[in-house]
């Protein structure tokens, strides 16, 4: 009598551990099959985009320097090139830009293509959202942030002014919190501007002069940052060099800047607006090539000094500076005119207006025998070399067959 349940136990227990052999090949299968990729192993929960992050920010195998850069407004002109340059000599670099509509979309769409083929991720976020930012500086250990983020223009405060704010000051903020909770924490290098010199009469400007008269809010917005700057090296131990850029122009360029716009008019027949100041004085221009500020730029990172602070303590006081780029010589509107016409075999149809009281200075003018001295910078470009640059840039760039292969 006792056989059968016996038997019928057995055949139950046996299938009792049939079921419990699949269910465990099941359990490891699933388990085994994500740790199979080296970056999850490390970072279980990543998103997509940190996968990505991560592999951007390694400094390649020929680095130097074995950096890592975080580099904001990647896909803005100044930062594309920055990007470029930083990744062509080994280090590891991620940017971040919000694409937004100030200027054409399309072309920061399109240099961030460009920095795409050459290996590096532009996140699309927004340097004021505090928990992106926190994700990021989670997921790579940045050795430098290169901040170049920033609502430009003068003129465009008188529409938008909340726009600089937000940008200029409160992502700047949010920035600079990110990087003294960063442990360690990064150096930074970031874009001031010589409109901080703003009704400075004297010239050329040089870093000791006075820089409390901003003649519009982007320069207001600026000088805030440089005081921001000093209160976080002061109180966190951030090491921060600011650059005052003169007139950055050339290829990739801001459509939104005075040389962009007169070629784009001048090409279309269209009559351009030619300021100029009291008594029929020109306006003038300190035009400084991108690759001259680009090399300026690389020399402030590589004599950044580590920031000091770590855990809310602050070992010994960090780096603090401020270096004019420019270019030294002042060009006036007029001969920027007779370049573009003769570049582009274009004569400019000139509306000469009095420069309205709206934010822009009658001229720039910097003294960089600081960041010569401190950066071996020396700028080479003449305006006429680097403006042959960006026209032919330009003409390839708005060529319909250049359009057709991307599309
Ligand atoms: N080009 C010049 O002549 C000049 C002169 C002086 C100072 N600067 C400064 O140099 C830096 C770079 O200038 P640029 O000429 O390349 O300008 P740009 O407008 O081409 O680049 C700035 C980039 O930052 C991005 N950005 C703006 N706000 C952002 C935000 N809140 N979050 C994320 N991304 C944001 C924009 O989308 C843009 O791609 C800026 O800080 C600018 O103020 C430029
Ligand atoms: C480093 O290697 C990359 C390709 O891996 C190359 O594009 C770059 O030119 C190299 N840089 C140097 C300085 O050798
Ligand atoms: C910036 O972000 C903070 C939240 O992190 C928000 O409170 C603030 O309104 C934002 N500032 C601007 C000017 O957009
Ligand atoms: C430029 O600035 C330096 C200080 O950095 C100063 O010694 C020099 O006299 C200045 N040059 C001119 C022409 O003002």
């Amino acid at each position: 009598m006792d056989k059968p349940r016996f038997r019928l136990r057995c055949s139950i227990t046996k299938l009792i551990f049939f079921w419990i052999a699949i269910l465990l090949t099941i359990l490891i299968f699933f388990h085994r099959t994500p740790s199979s990729n080296p970056n999850r192993r490390v970072l279980p929960s990543l998103p997509a985009w940190e996968n990505v992050v991560v592999q951007s920010a390694k400094p390649l195998a020929n680095s130097t320097t074995g950096q890592s850069v975080l580099v904001t407004g990647a896909a803005g002109f100044v930062g594309t090139h920055v990007a470029l340059a930083l990744k062509k000599r080994g280090d590891g670099v991620v940017g971040i830009d919000n694409f937004n509509k100030y200027y054409d979309p399309t072309l920061k769409r399109r240099r961030a293509d460009l920095l795409r083929r050459n290996g590096i991720f532009v996140l699309e976020a927004d340097i004021n959202d505090s928990e992106k930012l926190a994700k990021l500086f989670r997921s790579v250990k940045f050795t430098h942030v290169v901040h170049l983020a920033a609502q430009a223009g003068v003129r465009y405060a008188l529409r938008n002014p909340a726009s600089y704010v937000h940008s200029n000051i409160a992502g700047f903020v949010n920035l600079l919190e990110a990087c003294k909770t960063a442990n360690p924490q990064p150096s930074i290098i970031w874009a001031s501007s010589s409109s901080v010199y703003g009704l400075n009469s004297k010239v050329p400007f040089s870093e000791t002069h006075r820089t409390d008269q901003p003649a519009s809010l982007y320069a207001a917005t600026k000088k805030a940052g440089e005081e921001i700057a000093h209160a976080y090296n002061h109180i966190y131990g951030l090491s921060i060099t600011g650059l005052r850029f003169f007139t950055v122009y050339g290829p990739w360029g801001r459509p939104d800047m005075m040389y962009y716009s007169f070629t784009r008019d001048m090409l279309r027949g269209k009559p351009i607006v030619v300021f100029e100041g009291p008594g029929h004085k020109s306006v003038a221009r300190d035009f400084t090539y991108v690759d001259d500020v680009v090399k300026g730029l690389l020399a402030a990172v590589d004599t950044a000094e580590k920031s000091t602070g770590s855990g809310g303590k602050v070992e010994r006081p960090a780096q603090l500076r401020v270096f004019n780029l420019g270019n030294t010589s002042p060009v006036p509107v007029n001969e920027v005119v007779g370049l573009l016409e003769r570049l582009l075999g274009v004569k400019a149809k000139k509306v000469v207006v009095p420069m309205p009281r709206n934010g822009d200075v009658l001229f720039t003018h910097a003294n960089v025998s600081l960041a010569r001295r401190e950066l071996g910078y020396v700028p080479t470009t003449d305006l006429k070399t680097g403006l042959r640059k960006f026209v032919d840039w330009y003409l390839d760039y708005y060529s319909e067959s250049n359009w057709k292969s991307a599309w």
